[in-house]
């Protein structure tokens, strides 16, 4: 039999919180961001569930090509745009519209106008000091985009840095920086991600770009994802492969981490950095066994976990434990480990049976 480690994606719930996120945003349209792998959830099977999606949003030319693969046909964006003519023109193959937000994809689009058919995306930076054009290049750059372009308009968009938080005063000013650079061009704009969509309500514009809600993962520690209405698609299982007892005073794992207080009956569960989950977890990382919570004690080593079994006396060799998902809020996990949402479930490993339930 092979290991029973495993990622359980419930399709429902991802189609569920897209609907949730609309009501967030009843006048925007949603870009559904799936990049990296949907957010480690498998991008053929996310972008094929998601029919209601206005655009897909990717970062690369493969998973462009995986969404494709899986059955999109709707408009489809390239978030970081082309870093060079083959990607330019498998772009152009896909149908796919493009962020533009450097001078040399400038100078790829003029050698290559006659090909540009669909809508081109301006990336303004407003202070994220990644990607994007300085505010006082905008109305430049869009007046050249609007004669390279084909019959779309061109989008004016850009990113926020600490929307997340909502007490700090730069998405404020990221707003009005962009507000400023645009006034007088006339276009459709897109600035929210998930968290913007959730704290700056007034910066959703014409589309919002919505990745981690969508996979009923809240950003804000203060708004948690159940509150918010959105339920958790990706669950994530393994079970125990060993039961030890061990006397007070003995150590568990590498590094003699852990030391028992008591005698103590301790788990062994089959699932460690090798499968993506986060070697950073401290003592007392929660984890859900027969709908109850314990803890993990000990370093987490690249195969196993080891589980504090007080007060978990009927658990039994092949029970199931849950490390993340319902009932046990992936957020929640990810402070314990120094580590935020969307690090643990992009990181679940290859090793980790994805199924769909
Ligand atoms: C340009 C852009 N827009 C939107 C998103 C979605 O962000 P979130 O998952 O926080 O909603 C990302 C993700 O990193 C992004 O890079």
């Amino acid at each position: 039999m092979s290991r029973n480690t495993i990622a359980r994606i419930d399709l429902s719930a991802l189609s569920h919180n897209l609907a949730r996120v609309r009501k967030m945003a009843p006048d925007s349209q949603v870009v559904c961001v799936v990049k990296a792998d949907g957010y480690g959830h498998g991008l053929s099977r996310v972008s094929a569930a998601l029919t209601d999606a206005d655009i897909m949003a990717v970062a690369t030319v493969d998973e462009g090509r995986g969404c494709r693969d899986g059955g999109w046909n709707g408009r489809l964006l390239l978030l970081e745009g082309p870093a060079n003519t083959p990607e330019f023109e498998e772009m152009v193959s896909m149908g796919a519209e493009m962020v533009v937000h450097h001078e040399t994809q400038l100078q790829l689009l003029r050698q290559r106008r006659h090909q540009i058919m669909q809508a081109l995306w301006l990336k303004i930076d407003t202070g994220m000091h990644r990607l994007g054009f300085p505010p006082d290049q905008a109305a430049a750059v869009h007046a050249e985009l609007e004669q390279l372009r084909g019959s779309a308009p061109t989008v004016l968009m850009s990113h926020f840095a600490c929307a997340d938080e909502p007490q700090n005063p730069m998405t404020r000013q990221q707003i009005q920086k962009f507000d400023a650079s645009v006034a007088g061009i006339n276009g459709p704009v897109s600035l929210a991600n998930s968290a913007a969509v959730l704290n700056f309500p007034d910066s959703q514009r014409d589309f919002i770009r919505p990745g981690i809600l969508l996979y009923g993962v809240s950003p804000c520690r203060q708004q948690p994802a159940g509150e918010l209405g959105l339920r958790p698609v990706m669950t994530l299982q393994c079970d125990l492969i060993a039961i030890n007892q061990c006397n007070r005073g003995e150590s568990i794992g590498y590094g003699a981490a852990y030391r028992c207080p008591e005698d103590m009956r301790v788990g062994v569960a089959a699932i460690g950095y090798g499968d993506g989950y986060p070697r950073h977890a401290r003592n007392g990382t929660p984890v859900l066994l027969d709908g109850r919570r314990t803890s993990v004690i000990g370093h987490v080593s690249m195969d196993m976990i080891t589980i504090d079994l007080r007060g978990h006396e009927q658990a039994r060799v092949g029970d199931q434990l849950t490390l993340w998902g319902p009932g046990l809020p992936v957020e929640e996990v990810a402070a314990w480990c120094d580590a935020i949402p969307y690090q643990l479930i992009c990181g679940v490993t290859g090793r980790v049976k994805s199924v769909v339930c």
